[in-house]
């Protein structure tokens, strides 16, 4: 079953609850937060106090994709806030395994992302005790970007090592995922899809929501 995380960051903030809750009851798997420093990425977004504000709001998964430095420091936060899943960058976390057993000593699961331009290789040693990988499939900052094909190669590899290996974590993926794009991402390997506009910046959310997955049926 191909799972379906609709990321805030698209949405009208002002009515961010309602937004939570239109999406929830439509169908979506995962509630996608994108968590911006304005160091690691180019821009700033929100922070626990977001987070804890739609935790009432919505029974399903809250999955909190950190773009910030220092990432540790805010683990308790995030957890205090209501998170369940929380994904790291490779790219920031100079300790890795240090930072995944910090997520799991909280009670989440823990996931590593990756940026289009980071090898996926770097993720080998992290395999066994990872939840969830997120492969960027557009370089993180910012909602309705292009969708980056080379990425695909990536998705493919990692759901390969799965296989080979035996693990069970999830492939997502994050970054110009629509209608056209998610039937690549599922065939290499995707089991979440992200989408932040082609979600939010539609009129009518179901019909958006319904055409992402039938897309990757068909
Ligand atoms: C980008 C974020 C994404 C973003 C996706 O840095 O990580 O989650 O919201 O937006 P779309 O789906 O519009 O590319
Ligand atoms: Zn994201």
């Amino acid at each position: 079953m191909i799972k379906l995380a609709p990321s805030i960051l698209a949405a009208d903030f002002a009515r961010l609850g309602e937004e939570v809750k239109e999406v929830d009851q439509f169908g979506a798997d995962y509630i996608h937060v994108d968590v911006m420093d304005g160091h690691f990425v180019p821009n700033i977004t929100l922070g626990p106090p977001i987070v804890e504000a739609i935790r009432p709001v919505t029974n399903l998964p809250l999955d909190v994709h950190l773009m910030i430095e220092n990432p540790d420091q805010y683990i308790p936060s995030f957890t205090k806030a209501g998170a369940d899943i929380i994904t790291v960058h490779q790219e920031v976390c100079q300790h890795l395994h240090r930072t995944i057993q910090l997520i799991k000593e909280h009670g989440m699961k823990a996931g590593v992302v990756i940026n289009p331009a980071t090898p996926a290789e770097t993720l080998l040693p992290i395999l066994p005790d990872i939840d969830m990988i997120l492969i960027m499939t557009v370089n993180p900052g910012f909602g309705g970007q292009s969708f980056i094909d080379s990425t695909l190669g990536k998705i493919k590899l990692v759901n390969k090592w799965r296989k080979d290996f035996g693990f069970s974590f999830e492939i997502e993926v994050d970054g110009g995922v629509n209608s056209k794009t998610a039937k690549r991402c599922v065939d290499a390997g995707a089991d979440v899809l992200v989408a932040g506009s082609a979600i939010f910046a539609q009129e009518d959310r179901n019909k958006a929501m319904q055409e992402i997955l039938q897309a990757v049926k068909g």
